[in-house]
């Protein structure tokens, strides 16, 4: 993309402790300028891999390049990354602006240089002017923008992130996700942001890695993982699926508690399959629908439970086969017309490219 960014070659990454595997044979390539999170459930080895980029962990085997440079056993300080953690780390006896320039101090950058890109890196986080501030009178979400200018005040081609907003409450953690895709655009260096949030990572990523047991699952865009999942743990962890059992109809249908399904995608292989059910995907067939598609798949229920949630409604459905779904309709009342009463029969509709097959995980 532009010189301000670098790619990363992750290459068959390992790490042990003892004999238990943190992250096992990991191998990723990141393009310059990206924004790749690496998204997975608690012990999946997100902040392992973090580390390995970093140099804070040494691979047990493999290597890392970033760009043509090999970085695999060189210490944190000479990999020119920016990092920010969780917990801000940032010097409390320090002012905003002495904790920003800490890096440039660290580098031996001239001093003369300092107050004019300090300045630059607050106003890009809008914290403009406030050079003289104590932490102790900064704000949670402040004190991470502080340490987000820190990361960046010395121009790293590549920015770590350790689940840098999972300390705020949910109104700015929302905020700082627009404001950090924003940012990254105007900085253009690559990010590898980490978070077991599927949300954040859907919001602001070019590209998802999604880790399981310290193996890489699958790595996609945030649609891409949404339309082909490739793996039953991919489709329940990103976005509301629930997980049928379904069997071969013959071609390219599928049967799932006894009504016959057609699937845009080829099936995969295996021999026991599932259907994922997204939330997002299903449509409550209603007047409004016109003649019907022979196209569209159809399943009939009954209304099991109606939760108004603000902007939109979710609306529960047992389905003739006992199988639980849950789809969202707008709350507003042309949506809410659509929904019968609770008990009360239900078509809702699945598009042929929205009826996604898995393979059921080994374990
Ligand atoms: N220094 C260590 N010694 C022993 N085991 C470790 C060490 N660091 C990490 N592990 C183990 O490696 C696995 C992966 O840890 P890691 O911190 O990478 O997970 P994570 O995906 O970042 O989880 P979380 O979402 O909880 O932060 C865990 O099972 C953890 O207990
Ligand atoms: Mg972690």
């Amino acid at each position: 993309m532009s010189d301000g960014s670098v790619g990363v070659s992750i290459r068959n990454a390992s790490r042990r402790y003892g004999t238990f595997l943190a992250l096992d044979d990991v191998s990723l390539d990141i393009n310059p300028g990206e924004f790749v999170s690496l998204l997975g459930p608690s012990g999946s080895g997100k902040t392992t891999l973090l580390g390995v980029l970093g140099g804070f962990v040494m691979p047990s085997s493999g290597s890392i390049r970033f760009g043509a440079r090999d970085v695999t056993y060189l210490p944190p300080h000479k990999r020119d990354i920016g990092v920010v953690f969780q917990n801000y780390a940032l010097f409390p006896h320090l002012t905003v602006g002495e904790n920003v320039a800490f890096p440039l101090r660290a580098r031996h950058e001239p001093k003369s240089t300092w107050p004019e890109r300090v300045a630059r890196a607050l106003e890009m986080v809008e914290l403009g002017g406030y050079q003289d501030r104590s932490i102790a009178q900064l704000s949670g979400g402040q004190r991470q923008r502080v340490a987000l200018a820190r990361a960046f005040v010395f121009r790293p081609k590549l920015i770590l992130m350790d689940e840098p907003l999972s300390a705020l409450d949910k109104q700015l953690r929302e905020s700082m996700q627009i404001e950090l895709r924003h940012l990254h655009r105007r900085l253009e260096a690559t990010i590898v942001y980490v978070t077991h949030d599927q949300r954040e990572a859907l919001t602001m990523s070019d590209r998802i890695a999604i880790l399981r047991g310290g193996r890489l699952v699958q790595v996609d865009t945030p649609e891409g993982m949404h339309d082909r999942p490739a793996t039953a743990f991919v489709a329940s962890f990103i976005g509301e699926a629930t997980l049928l059992p379904a069997l071969r109809a013959g071609g390219d249908g599928v049967s799932v508690g006894g009504t016959t399904l057609r699937c845009a995608k080829p099936l995969p292989a295996a021999a026991r399959l599932l259907l994922a059910v997204q939330t997002e995907k299903l449509m409550v067939a209603g007047p409004a629908e016109g003649p019907q598609d022979p196209a569209l798949n159809r399943l009939s229920g009954r209304v099991a439970d109606v939760i108004y949630q603000g902007e939109s409604l979710r609306v529960f459905v047992t389905l003739d086969g006992g199988a639980r779904v849950s789809l969202r309709q707008p709350a507003h009342y042309l949506g809410r017309l659509a929904i019968p009463a609770i008990g009360d029969p239900i078509t809702v509709l699945l598009h042929p490219r929205d009826t996604i097959v898995v393979a059921e995980d080994e374990a």
